[in-house]
């Protein structure tokens, strides 16, 4: 079977556990927002996988709303895209359920995020971060989403989601589910830590240099990039020329998506240019595309019921999609309603 069957619908996810960083907008939302008009584009505020692992709940509806501001701040307009939060659709537990039932463990033990994030105390860890994967399939296939933007991170999920819908429309002899798409192109579908270009940038990360935060302020964000670790040597002649240079090729990188240009476009311009050159340019321009955002999300979080309000009707939305395919999914499994 192939997705052509299925009218060609986005579904994206981000989790609201700590802020939102320059990777989630480049590697996501920024992505997201182009993808809007060209066709039916559904992005969540991911709550229920945050809480695998531990969220204070007054910080989780905040961050929550945090996220929702990021999505709106970056130009998610909510007349175009259906724009809400995943706990209050709650057939995305009971399709999770479903699917925690089609997925094999030994698919989950492959799973590099968990191995990741759990180390070598698995053990301590809740069910839910382990199971984590198979809620994320039930969230792209309660909207038979055909594609999904993600980071290169998210990539191996995106494919166990391909994996279970496969195995699902097997064993129950049907062409139910869409074996889903993930789209993860562009220059920054991997934005590196600015201390160490060999880590993703992450919101968890141990020092607040190492990452640009979407609430940084224009001065924090210009000596971020200004302190960004690089090598001594300038910047090379070509792209290719970055392939063993991490640091140097994260920061072209940054640049080339933010300035929706590509790799060698930067390179075009700065083959050869000194660092001290270089990262003011890339500074200024963080601060000319980023500002604007962080300014945006702080005047939605001044709003709270706006933004209660926007998730509202985008979950009543989201509940209009996603109710039909839960209910044909029941009678597919051949649950009984009376
Ligand atoms: P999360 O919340 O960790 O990240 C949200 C999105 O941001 C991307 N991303 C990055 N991209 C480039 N460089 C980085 N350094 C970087 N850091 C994060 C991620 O790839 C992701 O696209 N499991 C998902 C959320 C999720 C989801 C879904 C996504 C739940 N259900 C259904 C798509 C479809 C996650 O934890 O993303």
């Amino acid at each position: 079977m192939t997705d052509t069957t299925f009218t060609p619908r986005v579904f994206s996810g981000i989790k609201p556990s700590g802020g939102l960083q320059l990777g989630n907008y480049l590697g996501a939302i920024k992505r997201f927002v182009g993808m809007q008009g060209q066709m039916e584009t559904v992005y969540c505020v991911v709550d229920m996988h945050a809480i695998t692992v531990w969220q204070d709940p007054a910080e989780l509806a905040k961050a929550t709303r945090e996220v929702a501001a990021g999505y709106l701040a970056a130009g998610l307009d909510p007349k175009k895209s259906i724009l809400f939060n995943q706990s209050q659709v709650s057939a995305h537990a009971e399709l999770g359920w479903i699917f925690n039932c089609v997925a094999r463990v030994g698919w989950m033990n492959r799973m590099t995020q968990f191995k990741d994030k759990a180390g070598s105390n698995a053990e301590k860890h809740s069910l839910g971060l382990y199971a984590y994967p198979a809620l994320m399939a039930a969230d792209i296939l309660l909207y038979h989403a055909t594609h999904v933007p993600v980071g290169e991170d998210q990539k191996q999920h995106v494919e166990l989601t391909r994996d279970i819908a496969t195995k699902f429309n097997h064993d129950y002899k049907v062409d139910f589910f869409p074996v889903t798409t993930p789209v993860i192109d562009g220059p920054a579908t991997r934005v590196m830590n600015l201390r160490d270009g060999t880590k993703k940038m992450s919101k968890s990360g141990e020092s607040d240099m190492e990452r640009i935060n979407m609430t940084d302020d224009a001065d924090k964000i210009a000596k971020k990039f200004k302190k960004a670790k690089t090598d001594p040597e300038p910047l090379p002649e070509t792209v290719e020329g970055l392939a063993d240079r991490p640091e140097a090729r994260n920061l072209v990188e940054i640049y080339a998506a933010l300035n929706d240009v590509t790799p060698a476009d930067v390179m075009a311009e700065y083959a050869g240019a000194q660092w001290g050159r270089f990262k003011p340019a890339l500074a200024d321009l963080a601060v000319s595309k980023l500002a604007p955002i962080s300014s945006e999300m702080a005047r939605f979080m001044d709003d709270p019921a706006e933004i209660d309000r926007i998730l509202g009707d985008g979950s009543a939305r989201a509940r209009q999609i996603a109710e039909p395919i839960l209910r044909k999914t029941y009678d597919i499994v051949g649950m009984l309603r009376s």
